[in-house]
């Protein structure tokens, strides 16, 4: 029998189910919408089985995330249907990028689903959700810029010691194997004072470190370089730690890598996708850069701040790509050194230059390619780790660990660390002896020494 629900259970939040797939700019958009819907009683909630709105954030970057995104759709179709039984009205939204590329197709597809949203319309999510409770079907993907979603979003709430901040989105690079362009659009800076208003207020809700996001986020021209937004950043008081991703190696200024030499507050560790070592496969890329400049760029960056850590992207198996060409990235990567890197196959992305050009490789060589390249990558990912032991690192404290006792936070390199420290407060950077590492983290006990 069903029983009218009582008056506070239908005040009660709304649950909000976000599942975000992808980059970090797609995990900040994701916490937007978070903070957009919840002036309309939406609270998060841990499992899609309890949501009145699920949405999925998707990423177009391979063709494994698309496919990934419809069978999602599927699953959650399941968990519609069961609560549609159960009388709720469960609403399914598709954002990111993959709505913004294929938003017709999924509509079509998929009648499950009640909105699709591209990356630049999330400010309109309320009223496009109010919408969708009347009918289903809306698809609103292109219409409006970045500029726009920007303005019109809600000031952030904050989320733990660590944040990103968006400072630029979209990309005017074209590299040939790249959706980017197409799904998010031109370059975009956010003005320097509406960057420096958000850091403020992240500091003030206790985030002791920034990383910035863009998609050429070191491309930034909002009223300052990139490495003048750094330094402004840096005085604000609180803000303790900052990093940047993606950066791309000709927006490398030499005023940027000597900041890295002269502004503590800039962490040593920097993401700086190379995607492949032959001269030949990145000119057909159209990188815009060749071998040599990014080798010189990591031979300044060391001079500047001895100790940098590096950590990159590659793609392999690009068309044309020849036994030598995919040699050439294992000697940039035996010489250069990466303490982490994520390296991928090439996939065709609809509508990008490399998608039509002739010599694809085939599946098995570039499975095998990429079996080489990712054991050598991890042979130096876990000799960088196995390096820190015995070193004290400073520890950015971000919660409890995993026994009673623990503490984790991440090192300046931004490798997760598990330590013993039972005073260590949320928020504090404390020195940490690292006493063991594995592939993926590290172990450490607080430095009473250092401490005393
Ligand atoms: N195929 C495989 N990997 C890709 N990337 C971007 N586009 C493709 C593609 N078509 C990788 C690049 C980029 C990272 C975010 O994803 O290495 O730096
Ligand atoms: Fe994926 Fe790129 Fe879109 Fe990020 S911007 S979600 S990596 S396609």
């Amino acid at each position: 029998m069903t029983q009218a629900p009582p008056k506070e259970a239908q005040r009660a939040p709304k649950g909000l189910f976000i599942e975000t797939y992808g980059c970090q700019m797609n995990v900040y958009d994701s916490e937007r919408m978070r903070d957009v819907l919840a002036p309309l009683g939406y609270a998060p909630v841990t499992k899609p089985d309890d949501a009145d709105l699920v949405v999925l954030n998707t990423c177009h970057i391979r063709e494994k995330a698309t496919e990934k995104v419809y069978s999602e759709i599927g699953r959650l179709k399941a968990h519609k249907e069961r609560r549609r039984a159960e009388g709720a009205d469960m609403k399914i939204v598709i954002a990111g990028c993959v709505a913004q590329a294929e938003g017709e197709e999924i509509m079509a597809r998929a009648p499950a689903v009640d909105l699709v949203v591209g990356p630049q319309a999330y400010h309109k999510l309320p009223e496009l959700i109010a919408r969708a409770a009347r009918k289903t079907g809306e698809r609103l993907a292109a219409d409006f810029t970045a500029e726009e979603k920007f303005d019109a979003l809600p000031a952030r709430a904050a989320d733990g010691v660590t944040a990103f901040l968006s400072i630029q989105e979209g990309c005017d690079k074209f590299c040939t194997f790249c959706v980017v362009p197409y799904t998010r659009g031109a370059e975009y800076s956010r003005p320097i004072a509406d960057v420096l208003a958000e850091a403020r207020s992240l500091a003030a809700q206790g985030v002791r470190e920034i990383t910035l996001l863009g998609q050429n986020v070191n491309a930034y021209h909002g009223g300052a370089s990139f490495a003048g937004l750094l330094s402004a950043l840096a005085e604000i008081e609180g803000v303790e730690r900052l990093r940047y991703t993606t950066s791309h190696p000709t927006e490398m200024s030499d005023e940027l890598i000597a900041l890295h030499g002269t502004e503590p507050k800039l962490m040593p560790y920097l993401h700086l996708p190379v995607q492949s070592g032959s001269d030949r496969i990145l000119k057909a890329m159209n990188r815009k850069h060749d071998s040599a400049h990014y080798r010189d760029i990591v031979a300044r960056l060391r001079a500047a701040r001895p100790g940098i850590a590096l950590s990159t992207d590659f793609i392999v198996g690009f068309p044309g790509e020849a036994e030598s060409d995919f040699e050439a990235t294992l000697a940039l990567v035996r010489e250069v050194g990466f303490a982490s890197a994520f390296s991928f196959k090439y996939s065709p992305r609809p509508g990008t230059p490399a998608a039509a050009m002739h010599a694809q490789i085939d599946e098995t060589v570039k499975a095998e390619r990429l079996a080489r390249l990712q054991e050598l990558l991890s042979t130096q990912q876990r000799a960088f780790n196995a390096s820190q032991v015995g070193e004290t690192l400073p520890i950015l404290v971000a919660g409890p660990g995993r026994k009673i006792g623990q503490k984790h936070g991440r090192s300046p390199y931004l490798q997760a660390v598990h330590f013993d420290d039972a005073a260590a407060r949320v928020g504090d950077i404390v020195p940490v002896r690292i006493i063991a590492a594995s592939q993926n983290s590290l172990t450490g006990v607080a430095d009473a020494m250092a401490v005393a």
